[in-house]
């Protein structure tokens, strides 16, 4: 199969908004009206629930991944398809053909095509989102933060020159996604996401 066929894939499975239906279906409700908006785990945690959440950031993840996984494997000397293919992704998800070419923030989605492209790096700024997260309780700061450092921590550890280029570009993309969530950042307005729902604000 040609590299359309992985392109076609990636988008219109990344294009899939796990987090919408499934707050549908356990709640009868759409996403996009509660809280952020935000079709992604995040939110749909806020408004749906851990379980819910943690089974749209699996989801959402999942089909980052896959496209991926399966060009790495067909075109195992071609990085510039490996790459393609995980940028269409993102894009897929962010800009949706299901949802009129809008969607979610590419983190998730991200997450699972850097764990197809560079599992340890994606490692390293997982370990980055957690400290962001864990101590300020935003989410959207870990998101950006671990986005911002890992075409640092691909330089650092010397990956290929088109995926690294491709951390940039993935990057980018996540920080246009969270324009609104650095404004409300800088503001002090962002919504915390903390462990006891009591605590949350
Ligand atoms: O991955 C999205 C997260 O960084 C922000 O989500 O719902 O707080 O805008 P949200």
């Amino acid at each position: 199969m040609g590299i359309l066929f992985y392109l076609a894939l990636a988008y219109i499975l990344c294009s899939i908004p796990f987090g919408l239906v499934f707050v549908y279906l356990v709640k009868g409700e759409d996403i996009r009206k509660f809280g952020s908006g935000n079709i992604g785990a995040t939110n749909v945690f806020r408004f749906g629930g851990a379980p819910v959440g943690i089974l749209t950031l699996f989801f959402d993840a999942l089909k980052g991944y896959l496209p991926v996984v399966l060009v790495m494997k067909a075109y195992p000397e071609q990085p510039l398809y490996h790459v393609m293919v995980a940028i269409v992704g993102i894009l897929g998800h962010s800009y949706s053909i299901f949802l009129k070419f809008r969607g979610g923030k590419g983190v998730a989605t991200g997450l699972g095509v850097c764990l197809a492209l560079l599992p340890l790096q994606v490692a390293l700024a997982a370990v980055v989102f957690a400290a962001l997260f864990l101590t300020s309780g935003y989410v959207s700061l870990g998101s950006v933060g671990a986005a911002l450092s890992l075409p640092l921590i691909s330089l650092l550890t010397g990956v290929p020159g088109l995926y690294l280029l491709f951390t940039i570009a993935a990057a980018a993309l996540v920080i246009i996604r969270h324009q609104e969530n650095i404004r409300r950042l800088l503001l002090g307005t962002e919504t915390k996401i903390l462990w006891n729902k009591d605590r949350e604000k």
